[in-house]
């Protein structure tokens, strides 16, 4: 039987830290499917097409394992993107204890839902500042992305 593993976020932009979490999960899993899911308590910078364009390109360059997959979700649970694709788990970064309070009530709520499992991965700590957020706001402000995403969003945002 092959493991599915959905790993959902914003990705708004795709950083480092979100690159990281995804190779680990692909060396772990049989298949991969990283999902751009809109999450309605943030303000986005990038439309969902663009986002998914960013992180094809991203994991293109990074020459990661062949079994990821990109898609996006907007309607409806996580978990019924999860039973649609036959995936049983899925898998968050942790970077502290901010998010492990962040991702627990989900990972429950999201077991009791559908019986999906999450699986948190620790990315290498050189990204436990890293956020999307930040990027944005760096950004934003004129500042230099570089060092805190792949180069193909560090472009983008040049652009
Ligand atoms: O990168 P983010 O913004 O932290 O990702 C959060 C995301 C999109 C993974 C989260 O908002 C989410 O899981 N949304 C799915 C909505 C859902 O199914 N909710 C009910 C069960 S928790």
């Amino acid at each position: 039987m092959s493991r599915i593993a959905v790993v959902p976020g914003s990705f708004d932009p795709v950083t480092r830290g979100h690159l990281d979490v995804i190779e680990r999960a692909a060396h772990i899993f049989d298949e991969v499917h990283v999902l751009v899911v809109h999450n309605p308590d943030k303000e986005a910078l990038l439309p969902i097409s663009q986002r998914v364009s960013l992180l094809e390109a991203a994991i293109r360059d990074a020459g990661m394992p062949a079994n990821i997959i990109v898609a996006s979700w907007s309607v409806g649970l996580l978990v019924d993107y999860c039973t649609d694709v036959g995936a049983s788990v899925l898998v968050k970064g942790i970077r502290s204890q901010v998010d492990v309070a962040y991702e627990t009530p989900m990972a429950i709520m999201n077991r009791s839902l559908a019986g999906v499992e999450t699986v948190f991965l620790l990315p290498d700590p050189a990204h436990a500042h890293v956020s999307s957020s930040l990027v944005r706001q760096v950004a934003e402000l004129g500042g230099d992305v570089s060092p805190y995403v792949p180069e193909a969003v560090a472009k983008f945002l040049r652009s």
